[in-house]
């Protein structure tokens, strides 16, 4: 059982340098918007401003820097005293409503999709890696082939994740105007950060050259060129002097939500887990093929939580949805597509498995025009049909009654630490 004690010791080994006063009561001189909120909600008189207080105890100089802290001053951010949010004042981009609030809610599919996410939170060390290690430790237990999907999986996955979270926390979260919408990608974000745990896990257990899997993104020419097209979609906005406002950067928020949900979260990783999953129902490294399913079930919510973005978006804002623009993101995707069968083809010189490059090609165009009629583009392979049905049914992991049968860990709740 951990207790406080234990957790300071692990997490601070050494003692950590306390913060120099000065700069403490700079911050609190900023008004955080915590100490704001405690203000009683009513027009407050305002106050001189208190010069900031540089001499006496750190205490006093405390209480000097609470005692200046002006809850008119802050007004524009908090609106003191203004009338309180509907519903309809909310919107998904360049909304002006209050963005603490979470409720009332507008779009009650985001935070279903949050209560849905946190139902399925699982943790990589609940998966059973012995027998994976065994047979990537055995001569005869996998083919080159074989080893050669489970590396370029690893080696594309390890970094990608990173990305789609880089993406989230640094591009997309400031620009989605909607605190529903932003409660769910602050769920996605910490899934994000348990995949790239997930696959650290993976590549530790089996005693993997990690310099070698983790620089794939930049040395591997067909893992190098999916990363580089989504990190080319998420340099406008990560930029912090980005906004959105006019229609071109609201059509640029558009083509970063397109580029990471639809095309690297809907069509980047489905190669390599269709791979990964056929391994595991022909009872080869079954806990690399699990920690996947566990993944795929949270990366197909994420996928339809950026659909339901999108679709909204435009919805709202049906003036960005030109005929140019339309054009733009089919192309968009079929880059993708086309990516991802250059992929197949790199990871799958030969049939493995019960499948070839060639069955994944069709698997890729049936993928596609399924990701262009979600956000209401015509399809662009016709007749493509999907060679990999039992794919459909891992994905709906919650027709799989037993699914969870397996874990054998219990989640350490606050309630379960020691006080004492
Ligand atoms: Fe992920
Ligand atoms: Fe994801």
């Amino acid at each position: 059982m951990l207790s406080w004690d234990d957790y300071t010791e692990q997490a601070s080994p050494e003692p950590q340098p306390v913060p120099a006063a000065p700069e403490s009561i700079a911050q609190a001189e900023q008004a955080p918007v915590a100490a704001q909120a405690a203000a009683p909600q009513t027009a407050a008189p305002e106050k001189p401003a208190a010069a900031p207080a540089t001499t006496g105890t750190p205490i006093a100089r405390a209480q000097a820097a609470v005692a200046a802290i002006n809850p008119a001053a802050g007004l524009e951010e908090l609106e003191l005293g203004a009338t309180r949010i509907q519903v309809d004042d909310k919107a998904m981009i360049n909304c002006r409503a209050d963005l603490n609030q979470l409720v009332p809610f507008k779009y009650d599919w985001a935070w279903q999709k949050y209560l849905d996410g946190c139902a399925n939170h699982w943790m990589p060390q609940e998966v059973n890696m012995t027998a994976d290690v065994a047979l990537w430790k055995s001569n005869e237990g996998l083919t080159e082939d074989e080893r050669r999907i489970v590396m370029r999986s690893l080696g594309y996955f390890s970094t990608a994740d990173s990305l789609v979270a880089n993406n989230l926390v640094l591009a997309l979260y400031r620009l989605i105007t909607n605190p529903e919408c932003r409660q769910y990608i602050l769920r996605q974000a910490f899934e994000e950060a348990i995949h790239t745990h997930a696959y650290q896990y993976c590549i530790e257990s089996l005693s993997m050259d990690e310099g070698e899997v983790f620089n794939m993104y930049r040395e591997l020419p067909s893992i190098a060129s999916k990363a580089t097209w989504s990190l080319n979609h998420t340099h406008a906005l990560s930029d912090p002097t980005f906004n959105t406002g006019t229609p071109e950067t609201d059509q640029e928020l558009l083509r970063n939500l397109i580029a990471f949900y639809v095309v690297t979260e809907g069509i980047f990783f489905y190669c390599g887990f269709t791979q990964i999953l056929s391994m595991g129902r022909r009872n080869k490294m079954t806990g690399v093929a699990e920690q996947f399913q566990y993944i795929l079930r949270d990366e197909s919510m994420h996928l339809n939580f950026g659909i339901d973005i999108i679709n909204q978006i435009k919805l709202e804002n049906p003036h960005l949805w030109t005929v140019e623009f339309q054009e733009e993101v089919t192309q968009m995707i079929l880059e993708g597509t086309e990516l991802e069968i250059h992929y197949a083809r790199d990871s799958m010189p030969r049939g493995v498995l019960g499948m070839n490059a060639a069955m994944m090609e069709e698997y890729l165009h049936f993928i596609a025009n399924r990701r262009l009629a979600q956000i209401g583009l015509p399809e662009q392979f016709e007749g493509a049909q999907n060679p990999f049905p039992w794919m459909s049914e891992i994905m709906d992991l919650r027709k799989e009654k037993n699914f969870f049968e397996t874990r054998v860990i219990e989640y350490q709740t606050g309630g379960a630490l020691n006080w004492d």
